[in-house]
């Protein structure tokens, strides 16, 4: 019997009922296993903007520094677009990765069985399954460099610096090597080292690197080429390292061979065991409160949660089975549906993976 504190950074658009969701699968895997779950509320985000005037406020980044882990839904929407860079919403998620030091998104892209006819490609570029994980550096790079305007003699320009120690090279680097060695030992490093003088750097450290772990295999791809071997051979990667503006492209078009967003999970993880949890997808304000968002991405990211910060394995696979289960019997929320098949709410799909826990 543990006891566990999670901070829920719920957020905007569908982040609320998706987490909702997300809370009764914890809540039934604590019953059944004899864990506690305790859930502190937090605000990020817009509904952060709405009340306290501010994206991330002090007290949100203390409570989720204070807890074993965080729960995070989604940020954003339409309302808050027009404000300027540093009053967004998308503020809350960069500020909350920096200042809890989570430098390693782990973005696993898996195509279900049960979803074949969901992925976008012609069957034969998937026949072997796609079974990718995208490490993500989360901390750096130009979304975290300096950023700024200034005159030129074009005109007002503005610039984000791209910008990466061999420190923080060595630490995702040696976390991706780690996962390939727990899945098919294949790791694939992502950069653009035939132009970018951060990606040379990135390139000589990530070999360094390698010379630790002369068990995995490693090869290279520039970033642009990576994006089209990831439509024409899905099936051939395994473990992909990559810096934070290539991981969060890449890693969207990763998910799409999985047939939808809505299904991807995604752990965010620093040097101790404290993490934050969230599905890939965003705030979706044009669906939100309809009781049609899939809820799946964020419960397995709960499952994520109980695997890489609380060490709770089988509890987290009772989770992933739930899921597959309710994906075989044909159930399917809009964004995933197929003909023949069993369509759900939100609600109802939950409903459906509690079932079979
Ligand atoms: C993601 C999102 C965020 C990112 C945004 C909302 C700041 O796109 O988690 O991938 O770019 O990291
Ligand atoms: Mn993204």
């Amino acid at each position: 019997m543990s006891n566990f504190n999670i901070a829920v950074v719920a957020g905007d658009g569908i982040g609320p009922e998706v987490m909702e969701q997300n809370i009764r699968v914890l809540d039934k895997v604590g019953q059944k296993f004899g864990h506690s779950f305790k859930y502190e509320y937090v605000k990020g985000g817009g509904c952060a903007i709405d009340e306290f005037g501010e994206p991330l406020p002090q007290h949100t980044i203390d409570v989720c520094k204070a807890s074993d882990s965080v729960l995070l839904g989604a940020v954003g929407g339409w309302k808050w677009d027009t404000l300027p860079g540093d009053k967004r919403p998308e503020r809350a998620l960069l500020g909350l990765r920096g200042a809890l030091g989570l430098y390693a998104n782990l973005r696993p892209a898996t195509l279900h069985e049960a979803l074949k006819d969901a992925c976008p490609l012609k069957p034969e570029f998937v026949q072997d399954g796609v079974d990718i994980m995208v490490v993500r550096e989360l901390t750096g790079g130009m979304y975290f460099g300096e950023k700024g305007r200034k005159q030129t003699d074009m005109g007002e320009a503005a610039y984000d610096v791209e910008q990466y120690s061999v420190k923080e090279v060595e630490r995702i680097t040696r976390t991706a090597f780690e996962i390939a060695r727990k899945r098919k030992k294949h790791l694939t490093n992502v950069d653009k080292q035939n132009v970018l003088e951060s990606s040379r750097l990135w390139r000589s450290t990530v070999l360094e690197v390698a010379k630790d772990y002369p068990d995995v295999e490693l090869d290279h791809l520039y970033v642009d080429n990576a994006s089209m071997q990831l439509i024409m051979r899905p099936s051939t990667f395994d473990v992909i390292v990559t810096g934070n503006i290539f991981g969060d492209i890449l890693s969207d078009e990763a998910s799409q061979l999985t047939g939808s967003i809505g299904m991807l999970p995604s752990a965010s993880l620093g040097e101790g065991s404290l993490g934050m949890y969230e599905p890939v997808h965003g705030s979706a304000p044009d669906i939100a409160g309809k009781n049609i968002a899939n809820p799946i991405a964020t419960i397995l990211s709960g499952a994520m949660m109980l695997k890489y910060s609380f060490g709770l394995q089988d509890e987290s696979k009772v989770i992933e089975d739930a899921v597959a289960k309710v994906l075989n019997a044909g159930y399917r929320t809009g964004d995933i549906m197929s003909e023949g098949m069993k369509k759900l709410g939100c609600v109802e799909m939950a409903d459906a993976i509690l079932a079979e826990i």
